[in-house]
């Protein structure tokens, strides 16, 4: 018997969840690193500094922006899963500041033992977000597979001259975050049934939410350096930003939001098991002030789905775009800390 889209729990046929599937950062380096790096002139930005999609050059004022996200369901609604997919996607090319344009689907189905109508809920979510941002769903590729696995591939366009990359921070900047974290805290206790309906609303309508606006506002206060947070969670993806820009961040933690209920899912022991390996790949580059309470320092690490824009912008231009980004949207953005200048001896991104 298939099981039917009326009594679906979708994380049931995952067994990883969301961008908490991902490879561990310290393995993907390791089998990227000793591969030989591409000569193409045109290839503006590639594999090499951990961006969140490649730049490809078509002429001088416009290069494609391409990048692709899939993972299994960390939400046991098929529509809700779609819009998350979709929005997560999405992010990698508005956090290099360049408009999409169109998508491919990726999709593992395990069409035997699950209703069509399950598959369709998930593509017709992922559409709606896909028409907010007004992009175009030109095709896809589907194969048969035990788990239910689903995610795009996102073109773009941008004037190569104003792609934004995680490495142009400069100190003295501000840092803002446009979303809370601990998604991945919620979705963890989803899977296992122990988050409270709330948190799951929550969780979600994090999840769901475009970094549109935020991309194009940032764009306007003339962003320095951007990336979007997701499996590495929001010390990985800093570390990577300082590392690329040559210099150190300074976050705030009083400042940086959180789900509810994630702090307390995560104190009772709610952990996905990608926070671990994050810890382990980027404990040694992060120094966290030892008064900030052991659930906050795991939210840190927790591995996001699609998550929040990281944007470095020049102090002077932080309030207004900070304001500029909570009115276009209800966004939860807020100016988590400052850059400053690295040095070999400091940690890339210090936590008080
Ligand atoms: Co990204
Ligand atoms: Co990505
Ligand atoms: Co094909």
């Amino acid at each position: 018997m298939k099981q039917s889209l009326e009594n679906v729990r979708l994380t049931e046929w995952a067994t990883g969840a969301g961008c908490a599937a991902k490879m561990c950062s310290r393995d993907l380096s390791e089998i990227l690193a000793s591969l030989p790096k591409s000569q193409d002139p045109n290839l503006l930005v590639g594999l090499e500094t951990s961006d969140d999609a490649g730049v490809y050059k078509i002429s001088d004022d416009l290069a494609l922006v391409d990048t692709v996200d899939f993972f299994p369901p960390m939400v046991d609604d098929p529509f809700h899963f779609g819009q998350i997919a979709a929005a997560n996607a999405l992010s990698d090319v508005y956090a290099m500041g360049a408009r999409p344009v169109t998508a491919l689907n990726l999709v593992g189905f395990p069409v035997d033992d699950l209703d069509g109508q399950v598959l369709q809920e998930i593509i017709r979510g992922s559409k709606s977000k896909l028409d907010e941002a007004g992009v175009a769903l030109v095709g896809g590729h589907s194969i048969v597979d035990k788990e239910v696995k689903y995610g795009l591939s996102i073109t773009g366009l941008v004037d190569p001259a104003k792609a934004v990359t995680n490495g142009g921070a400069k100190t003295g900047d501000s840092l803002i975050f446009t979303k809370p974290i601990g998604v991945g805290i919620i979705n963890t206790a989803v899977k296992r049934g122990g988050a409270d309906p709330a948190m799951v609303t929550a969780a979600i309508a994090s999840m769901t939410q475009l970094n549109k606006a935020a991309s194009e506002c940032m764009l306007d206060a003339g962003v320095q350096a951007c990336t979007d947070v997701t499996g590495f969670g929001l010390l990985g993806h800093a570390q990577e930003m300082a590392k690329a820009s040559g210099v150190s961040l300074e976050l705030d933690h009083t400042a940086i939001f959180t789900v509810p209920g994630s702090l307390e899912l995560c104190a009772d022991g709610f952990k996905p098991g990608g926070l671990e390996n994050n810890r382990l790949s980027f404990a040694d580059v992060v120094n966290i002030s030892p008064e900030i309470s052991g659930a906050f320092e795991d939210l840190l690490f927790d591995p996001q789905t699609s998550g929040g824009l990281l944007i470095a912008v020049a102090e002077k231009a932080a309030v207004g775009l900070l304001e500029k980004i909570n009115g276009a949207q209800e966004m939860q953005a807020s100016i988590i800390g400052r850059v400053t200048p690295g040095n070999d001896c400091a940690p890339l991104v210090t936590v008080s």
